[in-house]
């Protein structure tokens, strides 16, 4: 399997950094496509926790990672990641596209302005700047790692950028002058992303390509407004590293085995209660970025049908079938009243008025370390019967297979089916 897009299914924190830290062992690279530090890649490695932003965790599995043009850039983050990630991982290699786009203090302050402007229909984003760095790369004022490289016009682009946004009191000489002493302290290495990529594939190396936020957050096919600024689907991949799609031999859906959401916006099998304040206690479902408690809902096969279709999704890696344990009962969402397979509201009061229709299915006892030992040695039948039948259920009705299952926190709970 020489290239593997991993992609999320939901509203992000599907667990794509630990399915990409599985997946990466033996490959040679893992490239993050798209997203900025908004993302919050949680990954148990080397006995170690790690939350990664922008390197991708992948990379600290085989050795060498890039960030493609797709991917908005923070220096500062950048800069902190690496060093902690070179901690465990001291021959890390890190390739930065020139073409990727750099977050400044200048889209933070703009996004500041912009989420309060709407009031009470605030997108409830990360605050990292990344939407209005988006719009800065298609307004075309934006700035651009090959910028950081050019330091005497620095200043008068981020005049430009000032301009734009119409913002007063910002010192750019400043700003310029951090810019450009940080991005000198950050050993990294840039690179055409797309060539890297091809120089591997063509030698016979694996590539992984590792996504960020989910499906439903996807600029063009998500919940639209409350979406992020990324395209987040498989298409991202060539458009944030530069290749052709059909480079990528397989695509990896990562979903949870219940759905959440953090930030506003609708969520039709969301919960609440007690249910859901257990499932957010035992999966410490709180925002890797903003320490925000997630909100939680049941698994929603009519919202990851449409996920799966978009994306060409070849296998599903379902995470977290140890926290969905030790309930009595729990439902899935088949689909939507009305609505045929596949089909998704275009708009978030279409999305708000849906009618859920739900299974109930048996729940499974508690998985814990002991049993996680278990299943990790003996495989798949290992698990409870209860969760083999939900694992099947959800092929069934999604009708694409579920081949990676997720019983715990460590890079290596993984069994395959
Ligand atoms: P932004 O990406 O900061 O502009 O936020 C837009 C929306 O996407 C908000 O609802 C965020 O909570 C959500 N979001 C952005 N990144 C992530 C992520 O990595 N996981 C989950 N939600 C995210």
């Amino acid at each position: 399997m020489p290239s593997i897009a991993v992609v999320g299914l939901q509203w992000g924190d599907e667990g794509k950094g630990k399915v990409a830290a599985y997946l990466a062992r033996g490959a040679n690279l893992a490239v993050r496509y798209n997203g900025g530090p908004n993302a919050g890649h949680t990954i148990m490695y080397s006995g170690k926790t790690f939350r990664m932003h922008l390197v991708p965790a992948g990379g600290l599995v085989c050795g060498t990672a890039a960030i493609g043009a797709g991917v908005y850039v923070d220096l500062k983050t950048l800069s902190e990641e690496l060093k902690e990630s070179r901690e465990v991982r001291p021959d890390l290699r890190l390739y930065l596209s020139p073409r990727a786009q750099v977050i400044t203090e200048i889209a933070r302050r703009a996004e500041e302005f912009l989420e309060s402007m709407r009031g009470e229909r605030a997108i409830g984003t990360t605050r990292r700047g990344i939407g209005p760095t988006a719009v800065e790369r298609f307004g075309r004022v934006g700035l651009r790692v090959a910028d950081l490289l050019e330091p005497d016009s620095l200043q008068e682009k981020l005049r430009d950028i000032v301009t734009f946004w119409n913002l007063k009191g910002v010192d750019t000489r400043a700003l310029a002058d951090g810019l450009s002493e940080l991005f000198s302290s950050i050993e990294v290495e840039v690179t055409e992303v797309n060539r890297l990529i091809r120089e591997r594939l063509t030698s016979g190396g694996t590539v992984i390509f590792e996504g960020a936020q989910g499906t439903m957050l996807d600029v063009f096919y998500g919940t639209y407004p409350y979406v992020t600024s990324s395209i987040t689907t498989s298409a991202g991949v060539s458009i944030g590293c530069g290749i052709p799609s059909r480079w990528i031999d397989v695509i990896v859906g990562v979903a949870k085995s219940y759905t959440t959401r953090v930030g506003a916006g609708p969520f039709p099998t969301e919960i609440h209660g007690d249910i859901a304040d257990r499932i957010r206690s035992a999966g410490v479902e709180y925002g890797a970025t903003t320490g925000r408690p997630r909100r939680i809902g049941w698994l929603d096969i009519a919202q990851l049908k449409f996920a799966a279709d978009l994306n060409g999704t070849d296998e599903i890696f379902l995470t977290r079938v140890d926290t969905l344990s030790g309930l009595d009962r729990l439902k899935v969402c088949v689909g939507y009243e009305g609505y045929e397979d596949g089909e998704f509201p275009v708009t978030v009061s279409e999305l708000s008025r849906v009618r859920p229709v739900y299974a109930e299915l048996e729940g499974w006892p508690p998985i814990d370390e002991t049993k996680r030992g278990e299943i990790l040695r003996e495989g798949y039948g290992a698990l409870p019967s209860q969760a083999r039948r939900y694992l099947d259920f959800v092929e069934e009705n999604l009708g694409t297979h579920v081949k990676y299952v997720g019983v715990g926190p460590r890079t290596e709970d993984v069994v395959e089916r």
